[in-house]
């Protein structure tokens, strides 16, 4: 597969559909998981240009950051901390408008101001999260979570 990601302006859902098969396409012949983790966050970040996108994995019983874009951000989260730890406690995706309202949310970046979180499952078991933050209110919706959950069982 080339190594250039074709960006696809349009609605949302357009983007994600023009991303998808360049996502398989770079996961194509790869088991390394960092490797794979990297591109996806990369491709992520590239086509929709928000502030945050990465993975934290479930590593000796806590959230250990992983493979991302964006700034510099907390490296370890406990279960049922922030965002990314009670979508991992609830093993479900979580879609949050307003950063400032969800209680117990994980300030990274004083610039995030919604975020989506959805859990990686491996044999029934969440292995970690992939998480994406805006540097907008309101910005994930059923359509963000429908193909982000598509897009982390392609790690498999
Ligand atoms: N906000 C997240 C922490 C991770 S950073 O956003 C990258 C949370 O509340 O879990």
């Amino acid at each position: 597969m080339a190594e250039d990601l074709q960006i696809l302006e349009g609605n949302k859902e357009e983007q994600y559909q023009s991303l998808i098969p360049q996502i398989k396409g770079l996961l194509e012949g790869e088991t390394d998981e960092i490797a794979n983790l990297a591109n996806i966050a990369a491709a992520l970040k590239e086509q929709f240009g928000w502030l945050w996108v990465g993975f934290y994995m479930v590593k000796d019983g806590q959230l250990v950051l992983g493979p991302f874009q964006g700034p510099v951000a907390c490296t370890r989260i406990q279960l049922g901390r922030g965002v990314c730890g009670t979508s991992w406690k609830e093993a479900r995706t979580l879609i949050v408008p307003d950063v400032e309202k969800f209680p117990g949310h994980i300030a990274c970046s004083s610039l995030s101001k919604s975020e989506i979180v959805v859990p990686l499952f491996r044999n029934g078991e969440v292995i970690g999260v992939l998480d994406v933050d805006s540097s907008e209110l309101d910005q994930f919706n059923e359509t963000d979570r429908r193909f982000l959950e598509e897009i982390v069982t392609l790690l498999h």
